[in-house]
């Protein structure tokens, strides 16, 4: 099966690259950051203490993650249900990077996600795609943005929706999660060795996009 891997930090613009490839291919697309985001949920609801590594590990194993395709969105259901409206939120992203340090935890996801790419062709956004995931994948790219863009756009999706945002504390926690998501000892953000970097500080959601596309042909 075909799949192109898209892994960069927090903001850098990969789902909606991602969506957008996947369509105009006709691959899906899977979102892996929401299945660590629909476990940090798991635990939060359980009262696990997500920084106690031991529980975290313990408690993944009574977690039933499984992903959904309906109308070209991605549903994450979580123990039967679907926890999409759930796991957007500041606390969620911060308990995902956070789980998402234990193997236990990324073992089960992982396997999911290869499952996933090893029966359709697949547009797979996260953090290990291309290092770990699926090391073979035909087309790697890694993501990035300066973290001043990244907590602006984030700024302005959260003003679109009616929020109150902040800009400077955006950007503090976006920065907060990358460092954590970079030097964990296990699958750390990185760029592969065969990856091709693009930085999405200047460029358009379509530019990006289309170079993308002239990268698969
Ligand atoms: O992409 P996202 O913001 O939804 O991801 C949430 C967290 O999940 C991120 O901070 C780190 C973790 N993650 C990961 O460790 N590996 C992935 N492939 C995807 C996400």
């Amino acid at each position: 099966m075909a799949a192109i891997a898209i892994d960069g930090p927090a903001g850098a613009g990969k789902s909606t690259i991602a969506k957008l490839v996947s369509k105009r291919l006709g691959f899906i697309y899977v979102d892996t950051g929401a299945m660590y985001r629909a476990m940090a949920l798991f635990m939060l609801e359980r009262g696990t203490d997500i920084n106690d590594q031991k529980a975290v590990a313990e408690e993944a194993q009574h977690a039933q993650i499984s992903i959904r395709h309906e109308n070209g969105e991605q549903a994450v259901i979580l123990n039967g249900e679907n926890v999409n409206g759930r796991i957007r939120t500041q606390q969620v992203s911060d308990a995902a990077s956070t789980v998402s340090t234990v193997g236990e935890v990324r073992e089960r996801l992982v396997a999911l996600q290869r499952e996933l790419a090893a029966s359709t062709d697949v547009v797979m956004d996260g953090r290990d795609i291309g290092t770990v995931v699926l090391p073979d994948a035909k087309l790697k790219i890694f993501m990035t943005a300066s973290s001043e863009v990244r907590a602006h756009r984030r700024y302005l999706e959260l003003v679109e929706k009616g929020m109150e945002a902040e800009e400077e504390q955006i950007r503090r926690e976006i920065e907060e999660r990358d460092e954590r998501d970079r030097t964990r000892a296990i699958s750390p953000l990185r760029q592969a060795e065969d990856a091709v970097l693009l930085d999405t500080s200047d460029l358009s959601i379509d530019e990006v996009a289309e170079r993308i596309l002239e990268l698969w042909k």
